[in-house]
């Protein structure tokens, strides 16, 4: 029940409508009895500065920072987390006592994410599929776990070279390679990774039909191919690459993971991943039932 103590969290986005996170956190915190609540905010742009000195103002216990926010927010911030500024993205953040400390929780959420796929990337390769800003915090969090090489394929070339710079200023091997290299000279290195990650946009609701240009025979048996996308739950993509024998996974294990992550910063305390699982896939089966 909502009192004179309930600690306030949330999320700021714009657009912030379809966020599925309240419905994770709100049945964590019930789960463990925890007299908080997740609510939605839709802040917009110009509004960032004043809506990050409202969580000083009103005592929220913190927020989760959604697009357009997570790279404008960390001048706003009295601490980023040394990962956070590497990926250069802040996603959460807690408020230590009216200190704001920013941390990015999708890096943590998508090696847990391999963790629960049984997948440990140290010394193997890996290819990501774009390079905005899901990919940033892949890389980084691949580069940590200490990932063999990576090779990163985008549209823009010039972003998947300046990622790959970052990933070799972290001691790991990388390339960049075109978006045509994908058809071309880049199919055996997409064929001889052990991972695939696939962090465009390209397939998601409702664009359904789109995919990077993969041929389906670079993938196969051996590889774990993951969509970060969750909506559908099955990109065009993933079913490729399960038709082609891959191990899939799509983005709601990393979604899962982050919001995961971002609680037990909030709270102190272990979150129940059965229960915001739980939450999630009855709010996405919800969304698609809607959608038809
Ligand atoms: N599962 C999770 O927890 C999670 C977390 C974060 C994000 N995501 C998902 O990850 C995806 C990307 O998010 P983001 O924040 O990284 O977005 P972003 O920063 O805008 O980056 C978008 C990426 O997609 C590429 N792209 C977009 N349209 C394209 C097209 N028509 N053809 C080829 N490439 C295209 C961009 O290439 P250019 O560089 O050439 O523009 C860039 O690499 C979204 O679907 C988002 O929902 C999932």
């Amino acid at each position: 029940m909502i009192n004179g103590e309930t600690r306030v969290t949330g999320i700021f986005g714009d657009p912030v409508a379809h966020t599925l996170s309240p419905a994770m956190h709100n049945a964590a915190f019930t789960a463990l009895g925890l007299n908080f609540v997740y609510l939605p905010f839709h802040v917009r742009r110009e509004a960032l500065a004043a809506a990050v000195a409202g969580i000083k103002a009103l005592g929220l216990a913190g927020v989760n920072i959604t697009v357009p926010h997570k790279e404008a927010v960390l001048p706003l911030l009295d601490e980023v987390a040394e990962e956070a500024r590497l990926i250069g993205a802040v996603n959460t953040v807690v408020n230590r006592g009216g200190a704001l400390v920013g941390y990015n929780t999708d890096a943590t959420g998508f090696l847990r994410a391999l963790q629960e796929a049984g997948f440990d990337p140290a010394g193997r390769p890996a290819v990501v599929i774009g390079a905005g800003g899901a990919a940033r915090a892949v890389v980084v969090a691949l580069a940590r776990a200490g990932v063999g090489e990576i090779t990163i394929f985008n549209r823009t070339l010039s972003r998947a070279a300046a990622l790959a710079e970052l990933v070799r200023a972290e001691g790991i091997a990388a390339a960049a390679l075109s978006w045509a290299d994908l058809t071309g000279a880049g199919k055996k290195v997409v064929a001889q990774a052990a991972l695939v990650v696939q962090t465009t946009s390209l397939g998601m609701h409702p664009q359904e039909e789109d995919a990077p240009p993969v041929p389906p025979e670079a993938l196969g048996p051996g590889q774990l191919v993951v969509d970060l996308i969750y909506s559908p739950p099955e990109t065009r993509f993933l079913r490729l690459a399960r038709a082609a024998g891959a191990t899939t996974q799509n983005g709601m294990a990393m979604l899962l993971h982050q919001g995961a992550a971002a609680f037990e910063l909030w709270t102190g305390r272990e979150a129940p991943v059965g229960v915001m699982r739980a939450a999630l896939e009855n709010v996405l089966r919800s969304t698609f039932e809607v959608q038809g």
